[in-house]
């Protein structure tokens, strides 16, 4: 063991004499020892990190870029980090303090969960703004709700026989972890150290309950919610990665939020299909028209955009929600963006933690204002502006306001039908106190809200993707499920 290590050092010297690394800045003592060992035992993980500018870029450095360009948002990083590369041990030993996994790793305090918090250390501004993004909060607002609870149980239960239908057993932790927590994350829970065998001989390493999860609203070890590595994976923490579809792909295909399925099928998604190798994902700021034809999820959502000259059209945004008038995501409806990005908050006038009534109006105290709501279709259109003229811009928002209006008509009519269904015992809903969700009436309405309305919405909102909005899920399945609900309802009723 000794001799191995002994070995690993040389190794590292001697790579570290090597002119590659002496065009690149130095690397810390503490992150020259934990390459000794990882460089070996995970060379995928080294790799990664070596091919990203935390590698290339001490921040020393990088804040001597100034402007739209500079990628260091906070002005405080401490004096020991600013001259050294950003290697292992500058993240996983941050803070040391404020991390229950944090435990004695060949004599330095390592932790394992590299938190939101921890990036803050260099980019305070992109911690701050994804803290108000509804993805942050995505864990609370799913496990908070007494009525999403109901439809987690519905969904994640091992059915069995029962009574007069079949009931759900609660679903395990592994399976939570595996289904909705898989995207809306875990609550991390450390359980405490344990030896394991290693190449290194026994070593011993933390024990998390929850690991791994990389869900949007992951809770952290520190208290922090979310992960970075939702977008930017580990170790190469990249900015063009996170421009490109294929990242968001993972929790937004469908069939209840299918804005993949939408853009890659519409104008826009096929313009990136075919042409994205030539374009710059590197860029900053990013141009419309010179760095790209056809917006990503990234340019419409996320990302600053500029025309040529340097003109902004659109300021960066974690946060997303400044470009985000509507929540098209029917909770059961469309409705305005909530103010907070907390919604387990939101109560309707039933005092039901949803944020619009079951007759379609909404629960206004909760959500932005109208005028709120222009403000951010402003800041949204602007980058359509870059590449179209405002009355195509009008012709396809007129299409789309309207169809949050007729998709909530849609769902209005489902609702009364339930009604009609729970009001004459047909199922038990609400009136009765019971699950909204585990019944089969119940799943049909969940049908057309979660997945046929918003197939429709998406198709409309992201411009294309004709099919989704028809045939594939859309207008033509949903008024199919209606006529299902009607005649069930129908056929039960009591004879007059
Ligand atoms: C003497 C060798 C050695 C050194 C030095 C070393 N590590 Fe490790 N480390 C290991 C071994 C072995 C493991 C266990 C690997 C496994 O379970 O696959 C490990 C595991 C880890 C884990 C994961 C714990 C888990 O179970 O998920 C982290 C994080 C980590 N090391 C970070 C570091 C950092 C940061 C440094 C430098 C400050 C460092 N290591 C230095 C050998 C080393
Ligand atoms: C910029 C900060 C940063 C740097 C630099 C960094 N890490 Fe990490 N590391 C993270 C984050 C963040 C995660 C967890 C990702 C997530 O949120 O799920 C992680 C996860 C890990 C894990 C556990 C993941 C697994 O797949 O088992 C190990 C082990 C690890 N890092 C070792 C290293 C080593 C070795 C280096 C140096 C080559 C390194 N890290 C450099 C941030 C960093
Ligand atoms: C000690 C400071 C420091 C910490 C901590 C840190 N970074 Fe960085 N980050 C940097 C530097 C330096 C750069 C390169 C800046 C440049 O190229 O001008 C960078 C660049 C980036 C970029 C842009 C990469 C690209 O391809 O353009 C991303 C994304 C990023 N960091 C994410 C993270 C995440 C996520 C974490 C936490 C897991 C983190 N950083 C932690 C200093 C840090
Ligand atoms: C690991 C899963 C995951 C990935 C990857 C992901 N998201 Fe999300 N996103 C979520 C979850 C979960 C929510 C909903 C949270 C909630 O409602 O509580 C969400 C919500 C959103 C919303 C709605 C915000 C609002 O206020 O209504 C937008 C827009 C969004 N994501 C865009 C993106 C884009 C663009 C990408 C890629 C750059 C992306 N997401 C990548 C999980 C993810
Ligand atoms: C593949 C990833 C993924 C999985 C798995 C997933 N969700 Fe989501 N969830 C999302 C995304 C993305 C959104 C945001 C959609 C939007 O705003 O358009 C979301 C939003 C929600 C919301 C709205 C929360 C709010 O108030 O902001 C609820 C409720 C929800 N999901 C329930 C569930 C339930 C229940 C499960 C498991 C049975 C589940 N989700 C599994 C990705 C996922
Ligand atoms: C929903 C996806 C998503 C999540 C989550 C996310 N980012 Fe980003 N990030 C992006 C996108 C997209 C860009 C490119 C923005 C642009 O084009 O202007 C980016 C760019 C960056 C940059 C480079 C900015 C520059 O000036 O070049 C940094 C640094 C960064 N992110 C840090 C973080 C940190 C830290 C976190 C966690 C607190 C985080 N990101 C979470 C999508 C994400
Ligand atoms: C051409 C610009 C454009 C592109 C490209 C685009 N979107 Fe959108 N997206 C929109 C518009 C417009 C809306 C509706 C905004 C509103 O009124 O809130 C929207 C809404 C959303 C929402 C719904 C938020 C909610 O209210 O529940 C999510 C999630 C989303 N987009 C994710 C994505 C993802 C993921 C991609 C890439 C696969 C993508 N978008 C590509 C323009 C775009
Ligand atoms: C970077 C440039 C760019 C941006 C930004 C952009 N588009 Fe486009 N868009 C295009 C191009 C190019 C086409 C293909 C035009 C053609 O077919 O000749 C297109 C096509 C479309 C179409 C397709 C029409 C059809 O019938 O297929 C719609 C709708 C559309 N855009 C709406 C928008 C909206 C709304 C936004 C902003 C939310 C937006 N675009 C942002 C470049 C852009």
């Amino acid at each position: 063991m000794f001799c191995r290590l002994l070995s690993l050092l040389v190794a590292g010297a001697v790579l570290a004499a090597m002119p590659v690394w002496a065009e690149s800045p130095p690397l810390s003592e503490a992150t020259l020892s934990c390459l000794g060992c990882h460089e070996d035992l995970h060379p995928g993980m080294v790799e990664g990190w070596r091919a990203s500018r935390h590698a290339r870029i001490t921040p020393g450095q990088a804040m001597q870029t100034t402007g739209l360009a500079s990628k260091i948002s906070s002005t405080d990083i401490p004096s020991g980090l600013q001259d050294t590369s950003v290697g292992c041990a500058e993240c996983h030993t941050l803070r040391p303090d404020a991390h229950a996994d944090t435990f004695d790793h060949f004599g330095y305090q390592v932790h394992v969960v590299v938190s939101p918090e921890d990036c803050a250390t260099c980019h305070a501004t992109e911690r701050k703004q994804y803290g108000q993004n509804i993805m942050a909060h995505a864990y609370g607002n799913l496990v908070d709700n007494a009525v999403y609870a109901d439809l987690r149980t519905s969904i994640n239960g091992v059915l069995q026989p029962g009574e007069k239908q079949l009931s759900a057993k609660a679903p395990n932790n592994a399976t939570k972890a595996e289904s909705c927590l898989y995207c809306h994350g875990t609550k991390l829970r450390f359980d405490g150290l344990a030896s394991k065998d290693t190449a290194y001989g026994p070593v011993m390493l933390p024990e998390i309950a929850g690991w791994p999860n990389q869900g949007s609203g992951r809770i952290n070890l520190d208290g922090s919610k979310g992960s970075c590595a939702v977008c930017h994976t580990r170790h190469r923490f990249s900015m063009a990665e996170a421009r490109k579809p294929y990242t968001c792909k993972e929790c937004h295909v469908g069939p209840d939020v299918p804005a993949y399925k939408v853009y890659t099928a519409s104008k826009h998604g096929t313009i990136y299909s075919a042409e994205n190798n030539d374009w710059d994902f590197s860029a900053v700021p990013w141009e419309a028209g010179t760095d790209f034809r056809a917006p990503t999820c990234a340019a419409c959502h996320i990302s600053l955009v500029t025309k040529p000259g340097g003109t902004v059209v659109a300021e960066r945004t974690h946060a997303l929600s400044p470009r985000l008038p509507w929540r098209i995501f029917g909770l059961p409806y469309a409705h305005p963006q909530p103010k907070d990005p907390q919604t387990s908050k939101i109560k309707n006038a039933a005092g039901l933690p949803l944020p619009t009534n079951l007759d379609g109006s909404p629960a206004s105290d909760f959500l932005i204002s109208a005028e709120e709501q222009d403000k951010r279709k402003g800041n949204l259109q602007a980058v359509c502006l870059s590449c179209h003229t405002q009355s195509w811009v009008d012709g396809h928002w007129q299409r789309f306001e309207n169809t949050i209006e007729v998709t909530n008509e849609a769902t209005a009519t489902g609702t009364g039908l339930l009604a009609q269904a729970w009001e004459n015992d047909l199922a038990e809903g609400l009136p009765q106190n019971s699950s909204i969700f585990d019944e089969y009436i119940e799943n049909v309405w969940s049908d057309i809200w979660l997945i046929h309305c918003n197939h429709i919405r998406f198709a409309s909102a992201i411009g294309g993707g004709g099919d989704y909005g028809v045939f594939a899920d859309g207008r033509y399945v949903l008024n199919r499920r209606l006529r299902e609900m009607h005649d069930w309802v129908e056929s039960r009723l009591p004879q007059q």
